[in-house]
């Protein structure tokens, strides 16, 4: 474990997400970023940082795929708190090559395909929200996944350069619900249709009653390879490493 991740682990411990927050805004003005999905999760995150003023940037990764209800979710989200959410886009050039060779849906047909894709539309964008950046806070929680569960609330992202904080990570998903009813939060549709895990509209289907989380995410593709490589633990940090080698 880096030294500034076990600092931040130490002054973080017990916080509540608003007061764990609040200190690493001052401890890294204008350093520290907040990545939405508009996921319920990162709706929590939102109305902390929105509710209490904090310092914090926030971004969307616009895929150019979302959902409708998402584009819904994130204007309301901005008649709600009326601040403001920096929106990245994919760089034109690479989805208009990748588009005119394999067509609009060429994820469907090879993990190498749908790792290009993810590449193209969110880890390079990625790559530019976060640079200059020291801190970046994502609404990830432990029980989404078996991988996540591996997770650290603080954690050094290698190929990033800095640290990540999960401010929700220990909720369980009736925590984030009863803090969404509580606080009147803003919050996507799709979750009262079956869709716990929100991302690009082609890509997430709804899930059955007891499937797990994120089934509906790739699910064609294999359990192991489901990650888009925002986050990279094992496997996912090899999609980034085969985009980023292409470069
Ligand atoms: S993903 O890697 O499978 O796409 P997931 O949807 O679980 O991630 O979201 C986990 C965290 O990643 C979110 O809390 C958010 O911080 C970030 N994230 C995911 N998708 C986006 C997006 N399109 N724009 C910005 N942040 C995102
Ligand atoms: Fe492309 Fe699907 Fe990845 Fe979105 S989730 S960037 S549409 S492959």
């Amino acid at each position: 474990m880096s030294k500034v991740v076990q600092q931040i682990k130490q002054q973080t411990e017990g916080l509540k997400p608003v007061e764990a927050l609040s200190l690493l805004a001052k401890l890294f003005p204008g350093k520290i970023i907040f990545s939405t999905s508009f996921g319920w999760e990162d709706q929590v995150i939102s109305h902390i940082i929105f509710a209490n003023n904090l310092p914090i940037k926030v971004f969307t990764l616009e895929t150019g795929r979302l959902f409708p209800e998402t584009y819904y979710t994130w204007n309301r989200t901005l008649e709600m708190y009326g601040k403001p959410i920096h929106a990245y886009y994919p760089q034109h050039d690479a989805v208009e090559r990748m588009v005119s060779t394999k067509g609009p849906s060429s994820f469907y047909e090879s993990v190498e395909n749908r790792k290009e894709c993810c590449g193209i539309r969110k880890l390079e964008p990625l790559k530019r929200a976060l640079a200059g950046n020291e801190v970046w806070i994502t609404g990830i929680r432990a029980d989404q996944s078996a991988n996540r569960e591996e997770m650290h609330n603080v954690e050094w992202d290698e190929g990033n350069q800095l640290v990540k904080f999960h401010p929700i990570f220990d909720w369980t998903l009736n925590d984030v619900k009863q803090f969404i009813k509580d606080n009147n939060v803003p919050y996507n549709p799709l979750h009262d249709k079956g869709f716990p895990s929100i991302g690009c509209a082609p890509c997430t289907r709804a899930v059955q009653p007891g499937e797990d989380f994120r089934a509906g995410r790739w699910w064609w593709e294999d359990q192991s390879k489901k990650e888009c490589g925002l986050h990279a633990t094992g496997t996912h940090e090899e999609a980034e490493e085969t985009f980023f080698e292409k470069k």
